[in-house]
């Protein structure tokens, strides 16, 4: 495994990481979780991603138990969680990054996690109703308070990520150091026309999600939805109809000869090839089963394998425009 450091932070994170977005809870309790996250540990992961708002709450409590279960030193993880959602219905506690809201429920996900702090927090997605310099604000007292060590975004617009940056640096409070950006053979789009200008002038770094479009890069698809799948999932509905769109699932059959070359499996060569942009800090990896966390830890091998004519081969299949190529 290797190691890149969170953009321009002294901190390093495993180039795969392991997050417990639909999983936890819902796919698997503290004993499967507890499997799952150490066989991803034994295989270098050293970064655990969460969120308030997974399972409502429940899946911060299943990896907090299971980290107390697998009894590691505190210093050799990291864990994050994020905010925005919310997990009640009250009018300034959910969709909102306000003061309030984000100083009261860093207390409810360290209780759940039973940790002291957490190392990064994300602000889930942009809130358009409140003033980025309170969010700012509020998140320079949690870390200051030692509830957190750095903070970050996820899916904010290139505009406002430089807006936060820009604002903490004129009031010197900490500044957001690392967006959480959807990026995959199927969504690159937004990473290459609109980050790259923040990571390559700001050293902003990038924990990306979703590497293998939930599954679909997989391959398993491609006889409708298999039983025990996310596409099987109930409340996934909304995922059912990208997951068997058969253009989509054409493009990942064509990519079987080349994972065949290179003596890898699909799910292997969908996460390698995230691996492959020199701008991705780690690719945060999901799984449902021990199994899949053994074959997608062998990615870091494969990506060595990907020349400049395999990712060309791999441009042409999902027909990428010149500007969304990565530089
Ligand atoms: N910031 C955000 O807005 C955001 C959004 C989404 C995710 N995330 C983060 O990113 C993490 C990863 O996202 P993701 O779970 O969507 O990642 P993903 O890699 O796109 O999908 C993971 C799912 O694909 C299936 N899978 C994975 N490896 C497989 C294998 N080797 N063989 C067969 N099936 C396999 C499993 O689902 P089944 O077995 O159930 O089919 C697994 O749960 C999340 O846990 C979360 O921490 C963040």
């Amino acid at each position: 495994m290797e190691y890149r450091h969170l953009g321009k932070t002294g901190v390093r994170v495993s180039e795969l990481s392991f997050g417990s977005w639909v999983t936890f809870y819902d796919q698997a309790d503290v004993k499967a979780a507890a499997k799952m996250m150490s066989a991803a540990y034994d295989a270098g992961v050293n970064f655990f991603d969460n969120a308030e708002a997974y399972a409502g709450g429940k899946s911060e409590e299943v990896m907090g138990a299971a980290l107390k279960q697998l009894g590691w030193r505190r210093s050799s993880y990291l864990v994050s969680t994020k905010f925005y959602w919310g997990i009640q219905d009250g009018v300034n506690e959910k969709n909102t990054l306000n003061r309030k809201r984000l100083i009261e429920g860093i207390d409810g996900s360290l209780e759940r996690l039973q940790l002291d702090f957490v190392d990064l927090i994300y602000c889930h997605r942009p809130d358009k109703t409140t003033p980025i310099e309170e969010t700012v604000r509020a998140l320079h007292n949690i870390i200051e308070w030692g509830k957190a060590m750095y903070w970050g975004t996820s899916e904010w617009s290139a505009a406002e990520i430089v807006s936060a940056i820009e604002i903490a640096e004129r009031r010197h409070l900490h500044k957001p150091i690392t967006e959480q950006p959807v990026y995959n053979l199927f969504e690159r789009h937004r990473f290459a026309r609109e980050y790259q200008r923040v990571y390559k002038e700001y050293g902003y770094g990038s924990t990306t999600w979703s590497p293998l479009a939930s599954g679909l890069l997989t391959g398993k698809y491609s006889q409708g939805i298999p039983e025990g799948s996310r596409g099987a999932l109930k409340g996934y509905d909304w995922l059912k109809e990208e997951l068997t769109d058969n253009e989509k699932l054409a493009k990942v059959q064509a990519l079987e000869p080349i994972a065949q070359e290179l003596g890898c499996t699909l799910p292997q060569l969908g996460l390698a090839w995230c691996l492959k942009n020199p701008y991705v800090s780690t690719v945060i990896t999901g799984a449902s089963r021990v199994e899949q966390v053994h074959e997608n830890m062998k990615a870091s091998e494969v990506a060595p394998k990907l020349t400049p004519e395999i990712l060309e081969r791999i441009d042409l299949i999902f027909a990428v425009k010149k500007e969304d190529q990565d530089d």
